[in-house]
């Protein structure tokens, strides 16, 4: 029986399909969405749609809602600041709110290096400003990027994502001097970490390296977590050859898990760090942090945007910054994680469709195998486990390169109750589907 999930209509409800034909007259249909029906309003980790049926997210925006659905303190900060200005372009009229996140920011990142914070608007604008301060300060132009990675969307960042279809097909040509290197798991061991360096300088001359851009833990590849060792071998290597380390956070900063930024779970202090997603409660907004002398090289106005680091955003970022420590969402996002674990462990041990479980804090993921000794993926199964859970009520994410990974991006401010009823949606589904295989 369930308390939170409501479901009372068809999926999607009247109300939700007359949205839906406007929809497909109007919006590109390469634009889709996981959910049939249409938010009316979320509280959070509860969505409730058009038509009145209630369902439990998981998804969190596609991880931007550590702090939940319409937090109140978030609503009250965002409100106080649309009533005194929206926008003036920090290089036009500065204000406080900019200076203020970003002095907390700093504060936040890891390591004793003094630090300064650009604001940009999505996390693809961090990544390719990450590059761009990295190539200006190094006065080198390529950029190491690894299997399974994603940064975004633009050609910089497109040609930085490893996954071809659908980011990439007929986008070429893609924008030069990126290489691409093995990113070592233990589920799947690419490379021994021992021949990393060998592999590295067999693709092109470590001079010529401005950075390694790695995701601690990879988000849209499937939370993969690179092998112990791999992260401390990648920072020997770019301090051996001046290459800076830009660790890419946008997906697992922010205290998903359990630390601030996920780095940190390695003892490393990166160069630069791009934050982006949860940093400002879904608000457009994300930042690199960079040592102060590496971004301080840069010619004046050299980096920027019009919108970039606006009012409203930066006091909704304050506020993440307040609740995420008056809340101990830190200590929150590991109660969660080792309940999802245990979980989890619980399930492989039962349905054999389940290859691997993996992750650190809350950021925590299932990979979904047709075969325990092949690792072959079940992607088509993962995304019948997805629909199953949607049309119980559950938003579940998807990963992976295979598509055969299924990831948790729940808002830390979930209740216990609340995470159990969506856990047994996910279990049901899962039992369903892997019963059903042949
Ligand atoms: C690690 C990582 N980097 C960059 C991006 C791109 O962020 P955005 O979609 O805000 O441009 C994402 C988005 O999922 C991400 O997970």
């Amino acid at each position: 029986m369930n308390k939170f999930i409501s479901i009372k209509t068809s999926m999607p409800g009247p109300k939700s399909k007359k949205i839906d034909e406007k929809r497909s007259k109007y919006v590109p249909s390469i634009l889709g969405s996981l959910s049939p029906c249409y938010i009316d309003s979320g509280k959070g980790a509860l969505i409730k749609d058009v038509d009145g049926n209630t369902f439990i997210d998981f998804t969190g925006g596609w991880g931007c809602l550590i702090v939940g659905h319409a937090h109140p303190r978030i609503v009250n900060a965002v409100k106080d600041q649309a009533e005194k200005y929206l926008h003036t372009d920090f290089t036009a009229v500065p204000y406080e709110p900019f200076v203020q996140l970003a002095s907390r920011l700093s504060i936040f990142a890891p390591g004793k290096s003094e630090k300064k914070v650009a604001f940009f608007n999505c996390g693809a604008e961090a990544v390719e400003n990450a590059v761009k301060i990295a190539r200006g300060y190094t006065k080198r132009k390529a950029v190491v990027v690894f299997e399974g990675a994603f940064h975004g969307r633009t050609l910089l960042t497109m040609t930085m994502t490893h996954q071809a279809i659908p980011y990439k097909c007929n986008f070429g040509p893609f924008a030069p001097g990126i290489y691409r290197v093995p990113y070592p798991t233990d589920y799947h061991p690419s490379i021994k970490i021992e021949d990393f360096e060998s592999k590295l300088l067999s693709y092109i001359d470590p001079k010529e390296i401005a950075a390694f851009v790695i995701e601690p833990i990879q988000g849209e590849g499937g939370f993969r977590v690179p092998s112990d060792g791999f992260l401390e071998e990648l920072k020997r290597i770019s301090e051996k050859y001046n290459i800076l380390f830009v660790a890419d956070e946008i997906q697992s900063g922010m205290g998903r898990t359990g630390k601030m930024f996920a780095i940190e779970n390695w003892g490393i202090e990166p160069d630069i760090i791009c934050a982006g997603k949860s940093i400002a409660a879904g608000l457009p907004l994300s930042a690199v942090i960079a040592k102060k002398e590496i971004i301080d090289s840069l010619p004046n106005n050299s980096i920027g945007g019009t919108y970039v680091g606006n009012p409203v955003a930066c006091r909704a970022g304050i506020e993440v910054l307040n609740i995420i420590q008056d809340e101990k969402l830190l200590e929150r996002a590991k109660y969660l994680g080792e309940k999802i674990r245990k979980r989890f462990l619980k399930m492989r041990d039962k349905h054999e469709i389940i290859g691997d479980v993996r992750g650190i804090g809350a950021m925590m993921a299932m990979e979904f195998v047709k075969n325990r000794e092949t690792r072959a993926p079940a992607s088509e199964e993962t995304s019948r486990i997805v629909k199953e859970c949607l049309s119980h009520g559950l938003l579940v994410a998807g990963a992976g390169i295979n598509h055969n990974v299924i990831r948790m991006l729940l808002p830390l401010v979930i209740t216990d109750e609340q995470l159990d009823e969506g856990l047994d949606v996910l279990e049901n589904a899962v039992a369903k589907v892997n019963g059903g295989r042949s």
